[in-house]
């Protein structure tokens, strides 16, 4: 009886929290145009990427989805332009999990491109074993790829930004940070991808945390984003024909749409408000004292961790 009563209550919780954050999603409400700017959409090609990738071919940008896959990066392509009339979309193939991959997109996007003003590293994965380059997927995506595509793409970004108007890095966090370790023998390892993923995003906020004290008064500012609880098919995955089609309906009730969920992405790319926060974590479009009071930023584990990084992508 007990038990059911504690479970019950769980369960309870939980569904106030989902209703509660979905119910106090800030949408961003900034008309800024983009005519002349060029954007790179990591996963742009489904869920909150391609809403972000639409959101800033509508404000008159150049827009690059970047993606692993020719038929949805193509398909995302042609639906971006129909949905805002800019003929300035392209796909391009990136694969984070392959080191290899993020240096052939980065060294072409370099060739082609004469500016980079946004990046918006979207992309993630929430399950998968191990990457080609031997590391652990979620990790090597998440993070390491990110991170190296981070680096190689710096140069442009900073060529494209002013004092005036800085270019802005956008990196995707998330609450699970908060059960995040920074476990460097970890990323060589298997395991468990919930563990792995949490982990990863504590990485990225520690990355996002160093590269803006790195850029500090440079013409490049770096903050990360929470998109909150947000329905993608990461979830969709690995359940089951019976709890597969309840927990899917649950899902889509209690959970953001992305829509909804690539607002505070949209907020820190665009806004003019934002473009004073850097190293900055931002929360339904505002910054939360997170980055400056956590318990996770401690400079020696920050600084262990950037040194490992580099060794591990090789970045000169
Ligand atoms: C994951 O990778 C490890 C190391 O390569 C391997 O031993 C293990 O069998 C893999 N697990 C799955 C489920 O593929
Ligand atoms: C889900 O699984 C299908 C088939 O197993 C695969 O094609 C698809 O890419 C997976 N989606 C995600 C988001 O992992
Ligand atoms: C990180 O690398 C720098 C430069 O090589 C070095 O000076 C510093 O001591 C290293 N920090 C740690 C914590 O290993």
């Amino acid at each position: 009886m007990t038990v059911l009563v504690i479970i019950y209550c769980f369960i309870l919780l939980i569904l106030i929290l989902a209703v509660y954050q979905k119910n106090t999603n800030v949408i961003c409400k900034s008309k800024r145009r983009l005519d002349g700017k060029t954007a790179i959409v990591t996963g742009g090609n489904s869920g909150m990427g391609l809403e972000i990738a639409k959101d800033l071919a509508l404000r008159g940008a150049r827009v690059i989805v970047a993606c692993p896959f020719e038929d949805e990066g193509n398909a995302a392509q042609e639906l971006i332009i129909q949905y805002s009339g800019n003929q300035n979309v392209q796909f391009e193939y990136l694969d984070l999990s392959s080191f290899a991959s993020v240096r052939k997109f980065a060294t072409k996007v370099i060739e082609q491109e004469t500016k980079l003003h946004i990046l918006v590293n979207n992309a993630g994965v929430a399950a998968g074993n191990m990457s080609t380059d031997g590391n652990n997927y979620v990790m090597q995506v998440n993070y390491l790829g990110t991170v190296l595509l981070t680096l190689l793409l710096l140069p442009l970004l900073e060529k494209s930004g002013d004092q005036e108007e800085q270019s802005r890095i956008i990196n995707t966090a998330s609450l699970t940070h908060k059960i995040g370790r920074v476990n460097l023998e970890g990323w060589k390892q298997s395991g468990l991808s919930i563990l792995h993923y949490a982990n990863s995003k504590l990485c990225i906020m520690l990355f996002t945390y160093e590269l803006g004290k790195r850029l500090k008064s440079s013409r490049v500012i770096v903050n990360a984003v929470d998109p909150g609880f947000v329905g993608t098919q990461i979830y969709k995955n690995g359940t089951n024909i019976i709890i597969g089609p309840p927990l899917t309906f649950l899902i889509a009730l209690l959970s953001k749409n992305p829509f909804e969920g690539s607002q505070t992405a949209i907020h820190a790319a665009v806004c003019e408000s934002a473009r004073k926060q850097n190293g900055q974590y931002f929360i339904n479009c505002k910054v939360t004292n997170t980055a400056e009071s956590s318990w996770y930023r401690d400079d020696k584990t920050t600084e262990l961790l950037w040194n490992k990084t580099m060794d591990v992508i090789k970045f000169e």
